[in-house]
């Protein structure tokens, strides 16, 4: 029985311990674990190569895409902040009309749209559920009409009170119709 030295590479990677003697049990006990090491490093290499070349989404693909009725309720957005400064200024009123127009129109959209929450309700609820929906539009549609009567009257203060009343309905609707993660974005956006 005789013993060769382990010669390693770099790193600490074992070497072919070269020539045995097939009589010898620790040459053979060697070269076993040679060939398991080497087999691991192989195997270890593959996998690390599969991971990085296997296809991954990109950040705006992990983003979950936007509805249309995302976006149409985000002009309303847009144009609520817009109004929350005019409608103080009476000399505003011509600008705070064109932006009611234009929250009337997106508003009069998401109407006709349904929430993606209705897809994760039991079948038999989901129909229930698009009509409650569309009628709580129809009261905010009615009630920037109203915001809209107001202001032609030159009443800026009726009309803010009709811009609360659509922030409390904002608050509402998203309540009931918003899906759990969407509600959690929007406390985020809100914040900042
Ligand atoms: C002034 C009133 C409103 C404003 C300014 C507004 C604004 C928004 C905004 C910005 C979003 C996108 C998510 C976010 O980042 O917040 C959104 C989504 C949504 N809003 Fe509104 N919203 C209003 C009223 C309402 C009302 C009254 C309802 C229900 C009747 C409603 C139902 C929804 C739903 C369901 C979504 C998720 C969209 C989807 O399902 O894909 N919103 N809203």
């Amino acid at each position: 029985m005789h013993s060769l030295p382990e010669r390693r590479l770099a790193g600490g990677i074992p070497m072919d311990p070269g020539p045995q003697d097939p009589a010898c049990w620790k040459c053979n006990a060697r070269s076993r674990r040679f060939l398991r090491n080497r087999i691991f490093l192989v195997l270890l290499a593959v996998a690390s190569i599969a991971w990085l070349a296997a296809p991954r989404p990109t950040v705006a693909e992990e983003k979950k895409a936007k509805t249309e009725l995302h976006h149409q309720m985000e002009q309303i957005d847009n144009g609520m902040k817009k109004l929350r400064r005019t409608l103080r200024k009476k000399e505003s009123n011509p600008e705070s009309l064109e932006w009611i127009t234009k929250i009337e129109e997106a508003a009069i959209a998401c109407k006709q749209m349904t929430p993606s929450r209705a897809t994760t309700l039991p079948s038999d609820q989901q129909a229930q559920f698009v009509i409650s929906y569309r009628k709580q539009m129809v009261q905010l549609i009615g009630t920037m009409v109203k915001m809209e009567s107001a202001l032609l009257d030159d009443d800026n203060a009726k009309a803010q009170e009709a811009y609360k009343q659509l922030k409390d309905m904002e608050d509402d609707g998203h309540d009931k119709f918003m899906q759990d993660d969407e509600k959690d974005a929007a406390k985020d956006s809100d914040k900042k």
